[in-house]
C-alpha cells in the first residue's frame, strides 16, 4: 500500500457552543467536545485508511481551558501515526476570538481507531509519511503512547514495552 502524507486525513469541523452543550459555569461540557473531537478523528481516520473506523481507545484528552458558551471551536484532526491496522489520530481544539478572529489552542487528545472490515475484523491501513517538523515529532512519539495505551488495557505485557521502558532508562 502507498504511504499517504498526515495532511491527506486533515479534517477540520468548525461549530459554536450553544445553550444544551455547557455545563453550570456556561463552559462546553466535556462529553460535548469529546464527542466533536471523536468526529472528526473518526473521520481523519476513514480518509486515511478508507476502511470502515471505530474507536480503540481514547489515550490522552487534555482540557486545558475553559470554553465558553457562544464560542467559536474548531478541531482539527489528523492521523499522526499508522500501525498494521491501527491509526493513532492527534487533534488540536481552537477556539477563536469573534473580533480579531485570532484562534487560541485550547485543547488537544489523541485518539486510537481501528480499521475493520464489514464483519468488524482488523484490516491493514497504508503507511504514513510525516511532513513537517510537528507531523514527525508526534510520529516519533506514536509508538511509545500505543505501547502505553496496550499496557494499560492490559493487552500488552509492561516487559514488551521496549520503547516505551526506553523512557525511563537512563545509562
Ligand atoms: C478496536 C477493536 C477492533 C480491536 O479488536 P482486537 O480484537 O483487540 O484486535 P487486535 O488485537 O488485532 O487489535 C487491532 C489493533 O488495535 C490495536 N489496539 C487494540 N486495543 C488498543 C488500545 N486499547 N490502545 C491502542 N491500540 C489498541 C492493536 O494494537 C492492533 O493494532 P495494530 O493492528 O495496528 O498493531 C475491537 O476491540 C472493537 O471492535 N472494539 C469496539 C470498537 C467500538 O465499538 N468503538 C466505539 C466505541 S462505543
Amino acid at each position: 500500500m502507498e504511504a499517504r502524507h498526515p495532511s491527506e486525513s486533515c479534517t477540520t469541523l468548525t461549530d459554536l457552543v450553544l445553550t444544551g452543550e455547557t455545563n453550570p459555569l456556561n463552559n462546553l461540557f466535556g462529553g460535548e467536545l469529546l464527542a466533536r473531537m471523536d468526529r472528526a478523528a473518526g473521520i481523519a481516520a476513514g480518509r486515511h485508511s478508507r476502511r470502515i473506523v471505530v474507536t480503540a481507545s481514547v489515550n490522552h484528552v487534555a482540557f486545558n481551558k475553559a470554553i465558553p458558551l457562544g464560542s467559536v471551536v474548531t478541531v482539527e484532526a489528523k492521523v499522526s501515526r499508522a500501525f498494521r491496522s491501527s491509526m493513532e489520530v492527534y487533534i488540536d481544539v481552537w477556539v477563536e476570538d469573534r473580533q480579531s478572529g485570532d484562534k487560541t489552542k485550547a485543547n488537544e487528545a489523541i485518539y486510537t481507531f481501528v480499521a475493520v472490515n464489514e464483519s468488524g475484523n482488523p484490516v491493514s491501513v497504508p503507511p504514513i509519511k510525516p511532513e513537517t517538523a510537528l507531523e514527525q515529532e508526534r510520529y516519533d512519539a506514536a509508538l511509545r503512547r500505543k505501547q502505553l495505551s496496550l499496557v494499560l488495557a492490559g493487552k500488552m505485557k509492561p516487559d514488551d514495552a521496549t520503547e516505551l521502558k526506553a523512557l525511563f532508562i537512563t545509562s
